[in-house]
């Protein structure tokens, strides 16, 4: 991002890197999560719930290859180390269940999962309303992912 593009940013850009990275971090605890889900679950319809996972952990990496993009244009650089990733993430790693045919306990935790990261990115659009529409519009269309899949789960826990 040019001078002046960071010059309209009507925010500290030093907070909103930080919530960015945060963000970031929260994004690949997902993506692994749900991808390990889907290399391991099993049972009974196992197979559903896998494909699932699998949808859901390649929009997470996704979300992660966008905020990347958007703190390395506001000139800044996402976490090297991976070991940092959990130390930076707004919520800690939630452990899959042991019992990896355990398809409701998988459902709780990715609802939980959804609900987190739903509060995330609800919290940087506020912020960032009319302020930075840059980082607005690409928390917007995270957070309608993120509201999608919170759906998505959710509606496999009535049934
Ligand atoms: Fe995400
Ligand atoms: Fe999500």
């Amino acid at each position: 991002m040019g001078k002046q593009a960071r010059a309209i940013v009507e925010l500290s850009l030093k907070d909103l890197v930080k919530d960015l990275n945060k963000a970031y971090a929260d994004e690949w605890l997902a993506f692994y999560l749900y991808w390990y889900m889907a290399q391991t679950v099993s049972g009974r319809a196992y197979e559903d719930m896998k494909e699932m996972l699998e949808k859901v952990a390649k929009d997470e990496l996704e979300h992660a290859t966008e905020l990347a993009d958007l703190i390395t244009k506001l000139g800044d650089v996402p976490p090297a180390n991976p070991m940092d990733l959990e130390k930076m993430a707004n919520a800690p790693y939630l452990m899959p269940p042991k019992n990896t045919a355990d398809i409701n306990r998988i459902i709780r935790i990715v609802t939980e999962a959804e609900a987190g990261a739903i509060e995330v990115y609800s919290k940087i659009a506020k912020k960032t309303l009319g302020k930075d529409h840059v980082t607005y519009q690409l928390v917007s269309h995270i957070l309608s992912e993120e509201v999608s899949h919170e759906e998505m789960f959710e509606n496999l826990l009535e049934r």
